[in-house]
This record gives C-alpha cells, sequence and structure tokens, in this order.
C-alpha cells in the first residue's frame, strides 16, 4: 500500500459529505508537514497523543516505512469515537477495531503501535526510548495544558527532538505563555511551575536538556481561505536542538 492510497483515504468525503476525513480534525495539510518532516530527519521514537481518525498517524506510519526505521508509538482513549465514527462509511464496533482495520489495510503495523489509553489518568505515555518526536493532539492545550506536556514530556526527549502542540500557537494566552517559557529556557532559566512537584531525577533531566540545548519556537499557522475546521488551525512546534556549532546527528556539513 502506498502513500497515494493513504492520501485518498485521508481524503474521502466524511458520510454528510460537508468535509474530508483529514478536515474532520483540521489535520489535512499539516499532515503532510509531519509526514515530510519524518522523510527529512529520520526518527526513531515518534509519539502521538490522540489518534482520531489517523490523518497523520497514517502519513507518519508511511514516512517511517519509507524511511525503513523508527516506529510510531499513538493512543487513544476512544473519547471521540461516538461523534467520529458518524464521518465513516463502514461500521466498526469500536475505535480500536477502526484503527487496527485500517493498519492492516496500509501495511503499517510494522511501523505503528497503536494503543488504547486514557491521558487524564496518566498524562504520559512513556516510551521507555528518547522521544525524537511528539504530537500532542488530545486533551487541553491551553496555559495549564501546555504545562502539564512540558512537564510530563521534556525529561522524555532527546537532545536532539521536536515537539508539537495542537492549536497552542491561536489560543493566545497559550501563545504568549509558550513564548515567554522559551525565551526562559533559551536564558537557561526554568519556570518554577514547570519543576513543581516532579522527582528529582525529572527535576535533572529538565535541568540538563535545558541547559545543554537551543529551543527554537515555530508556529505554524494555517491561513483561513478555504478552511473548514477554522479552530483546528495551528500547531506549535517546538524544536530542541544541542548548543553546538555544528549537526551532528549523521547530517553531512560542509566544512
Ligand atoms: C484532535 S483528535 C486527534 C487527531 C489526529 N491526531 C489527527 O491526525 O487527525 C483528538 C483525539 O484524542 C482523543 N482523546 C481525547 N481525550 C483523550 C484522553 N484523555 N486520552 C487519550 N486520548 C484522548 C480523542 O478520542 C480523539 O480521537
Amino acid at each position: 500500500m502506498s502513500f497515494k492510497e493513504i492520501i485518498d483515504f485521508n481524503n474521502t468525503l466524511t458520510k454528510n459529505k460537508k468535509m474530508t476525513l483529514a478536515e474532520v480534525y483540521g489535520k489535512e495539510k499539516f499532515c503532510y508537514f509531519i509526514y515530510s518532516l519524518i522523510k527529512m530527519q529520520q526518527p526513531e521514537v515518534v509519539v502521538e497523543l490522540g489518534t482520531g481518525l489517523g490523518t497523520c498517524s497514517l502519513l507518519m506510519g508511511q514516512a517511517l516505512k519509507e524511511n525503513n526505521k523508527g516506529k510510531l508509538l499513538t493512543v487513544d482513549n476512544g473519547k471521540d469515537w461516538d461523534s467520529i465514527k458518524t464521518h465513516l462509511n463502514k461500521k466498526y464496533k469500536s475505535h480500536e477495531e477502526f484503527f487496527n482495520y485500517v493498519l492492516n489495510k496500509f501495511k503499517l503495523k510494522d511501523f505503528i503501535q497503536f494503543e488504547k489509553f486514557d491521558l487524564e489518568i496518566a498524562p504520559l505515555i512513556n516510551p521507555n526510548k528518547p522521544i525524537d518526536l511528539l504530537f500532542c493532539d488530545a486533551l487541553d492545550t491551553g496555559p495549564l495544558g501546555c504545562i502539564k506536556i512540558l512537564k510530563s514530556y521534556l525529561p522524555l526527549m532527546n537532545n536532539n527532538s521536536s515537539i508539537f502542540i495542537d492549536r497552542a500557537s491561536t489560543i493566545n494566552h497559550s501563545y504568549l505563555m509558550l513564548e515567554n517559557i522559551i525565551n526562559s529556557f533559551n536564558n537557561n532559566k526554568i519556570p518554577q511551575v514547570l519543576l513543581a512537584n516532579l522527582t528529582q531525577e525529572e527535576i535533572q533531566k529538565i535541568n540538563e536538556i535545558v541547559g545543554n540545548s537551543k529551543f527554537n519556537l515555530v508556529h505554524l499557522v494555517e491561513n483561513m481561505h478555504k478552511k473548514v475546521n477554522k479552530l483546528q488551525n495551528s500547531t506549535t512546534w517546538i524544536k530542541i536542538e544541542p548548543v553546538d556549532v555544528l549537526f551532528t546527528n549523521n547530517v553531512y556539513n560542509s566544512l
């Protein structure tokens, strides 16, 4: 199964024909961005919080398959299933049955691991290897939600990695807070709220990653023209790189 067949699946019209499956959660353009990034960077460990209809998971898995390298762990508790199943033309008993069906159909089982997991009960899913790319697309991404994500996942991030947070760039107080936090990180300072109630080990990991890294904050915002789901129109990209003068992560530098 190919890239093209996954695109066709994402572009299938919903039952009411008002939008495509990819437009239900507004990921109809971002899915290509993250596909391309995975092709370029060839990560080993990718984590997605919130599988939904699989718009991004399937293209991320396809990119890993084309790289023949890496694995995506995607989790969902099925909370939205009752509403999103109404968009599908075929009937499935559960969200798990639906997603396992598409994983088999697109032959992606070797590159995508799907787990039913409730992030409300435990905000953390730990792949037990440093995360190269994290896509947070479940839960609240208001300021408190962003703090929760950074507290939980910063200690798990690789020294050369990316965190994507759905919608935070166009939720104005999340935008302002993230600008402030990233500015503090680049001045080697950690806002106290990010360290509260963490273990000594987690605090040490956050200290290490902040102390040794350069953080870039990119606001991927979408033009409103022809955008069906106007609320789902941005993704915040926090790019973490070691402080260095060359790219040393298997990237050729002209010297
Ligand atoms: C925005 S959708 C994900 C969209 C998907 N990433 C895409 O590419 O289109 C959010 C998903 O998160 C799931 N979700 C909501 N709350 C959750 C929780 N507490 N734990 C795990 N999944 C949750 C919902 O069931 C829904 O499928």
